[in-house]
């Protein structure tokens, strides 16, 4: 059972981007809401124009290189052939394979980009909506004669981006790397990322509005989401600017068969107290926890996009540094696990975090996975995925870690905590860092 927790936090993890996030319903509902309409009012062309200008400037999108991907993160968990629970999906509606989502692209416009009820929890991106009418409109079924895009569906070649470590190119300057200053800086950030999170963002927010009243400020209902929407002072002098809303989520099922509890705000503008601290937001941020069926805990975050506060909320949390991440979180504990008792943890980062440090100035997290010798890692001091850090004067280098992912076998050889520098194609050095900050926290990443 464990095994099968972590094994979807991981997956979970393996292609999506931050903004695939599972549950970012009110970010699309309400942050989004004039970029879907612009992208519907171009777009949805019932008249099949031959020359559609939305098909001209697209992308190339496919089912290898986005729409497979899309359809298991976002419809799988009810649209398979092989789901255990369809929660009521029709027996006939899979998207397993190109050729069954393409026959259904009609519906699957409709219901997804237009009405916006699937997947019932809604969340899709702004970019993924586009994405998906892009995929069905312009690359599929291209209105036959019409030419669109018609005959041209070549796929960018993934081995392409699959293998950036291998360049003969010899010929780049290799920046001066200090592996010893950004290791140190490195251990620093892990303890500092692993405590990000949404809690503190969406306690400031309800804190900073809590002064809400009849008089101030209105609301909108944009595609079945409550949202405010106002410049205006309520009764007991807290100001509002711009707009906002927030879902709460009570024994919520993901489809990963657990049911979860938590709170989601997506805001751009400001909130200004009574006592005049501002809450500042121009992005979403969600936060959820559930325990599983054997007693493991598990959270998820999400920070995406730029918050400040100065209230009592924010004190001693990340909200005070300055950190600007982007970043989702995915950790489980199992409390007094195993013959010793210990505290079980495992968790996936990805996203982006800024570090105030000499030599590192950002870190990037694609995937970072570690799980610890409690819950049976061969390779506990060492992380599996890369890091991507920029130092100050704006290189980028990337280190590769081999710890493992949940359940695989490590040669012991490279299980040293370092992991492989490298720049453009080619190696740099090593990098050693304490990974520890991310595995050491008991009960609650977050604390
Ligand atoms: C949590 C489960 C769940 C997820 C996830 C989900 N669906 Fe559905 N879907 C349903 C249910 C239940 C129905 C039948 C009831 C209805 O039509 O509203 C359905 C019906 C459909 C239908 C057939 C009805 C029609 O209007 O033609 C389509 C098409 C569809 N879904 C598309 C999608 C797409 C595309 C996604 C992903 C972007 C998705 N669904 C994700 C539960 C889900």
């Amino acid at each position: 059972m464990i095994a099968l927790i972590l094994m979807l936090a991981c997956d979970g993890g393996t292609d999506d981007g931050t903004d695939k996030a599972p549950v970012d319903t009110a970010t699309t509902d309400t942050t989004d809401a004039g970029t879907t309409d612009d992208t519907d009012s171009t777009a949805t062309d019932d008249t099949g124009a031959a020359l559609d200008p939305f098909c001209d400037d697209a992308p190339v999108v496919t089912w290898e290189n986005w729409g497979e991907g899309f359809m298991v993160e976002r419809c799988s968990s009810c649209h398979a052939a092989s789901s255990a629970e369809r929660n009521g999906a029709p027996d006939a509606v899979n998207f397993d394979t190109h050729d069954e989502a393409v026959a259904l692209s009609d519906r699957v416009l409709a219901r997804t980009v237009d009405v916006g009820d699937m997947p019932p929890s809604g969340g899709v991106t702004a970019d993924d909506l586009y994405l998906l009418e892009v995929w069905l409109s312009c690359w599929e079924d291209p209105q036959p004669g019409t030419g669109v895009n018609d005959g041209d569906d070549s796929t960018p070649d993934p081995e392409e981006d699959d293998e950036p470590y291998l360049s003969d190119d010899t010929d780049v300057d290799l920046p001066s790397f200090d592996a010893e200053a950004v290791g140190a800086a490195l251990g620093a950030a892990m303890t500092d990322a692993r405590q990000i999170s949404a809690v503190p963002v969406v306690a400031g927010y309800f804190e900073a509005t809590a002064g809400m009243d009849e008089t101030c400020p209105g609301w909108l209902n944009f595609d079945g989401t409550e949202y405010w929407y106002d410049y205006c002072t309520t009764l007991d002098g807290t100001t509002f600017d711009g707009y906002g809303a927030h879902v709460l989520f009570e024994d919520y099922p993901l489809g990963d068969g657990n049911y979860w509890d938590g709170y989601q705000i997506s805001s751009l503008g400001s909130v200004t107290t009574p006592a005049g601290d501002v809450f500042e937001a121009a992005g979403a941020a969600y936060v959820l926890w559930t325990e599983a069926s054997d007693g493991g805990l598990i959270y998820q975050s999400y920070v995406e996009g730029g918050f400040s506060y100065d209230g009592p909320a924010a004190a001693g949390t990340w909200l005070e540094d300055n950190l600007s991440p982007t970043l989702s979180t995915y950790a489980i504990a199992y409390p007094g696990f195993g013959p010793g008792a210990d505290d079980g943890n495992a968790i996936v980062l990805s996203g982006q975090v800024l570090v105030e440090d000499a030599s590192v100035a950002a870190v990037v997290f694609e995937e970072l996975f570690i799980y610890d010798e409690t819950l049976g890692s061969p390779c506990p001091s060492e992380p599996d995925g890369m890091i991507s850090v920029l130092n100050t004067s704006g290189v980028w280098v990337d280190l590769v870690f081999d710890g493992g992912q949940w359940g695989e076998a490590v040669d012991p050889a490279v299980c040293d905590g370092c992991g492989s520098a490298w720049y453009q194609g080619n190696l740099l050095g090593e990098v050693c860092a304490d990974f520890s900050g991310l595995t050491d926290w008991g009960t609650n990443p977050w604390e």
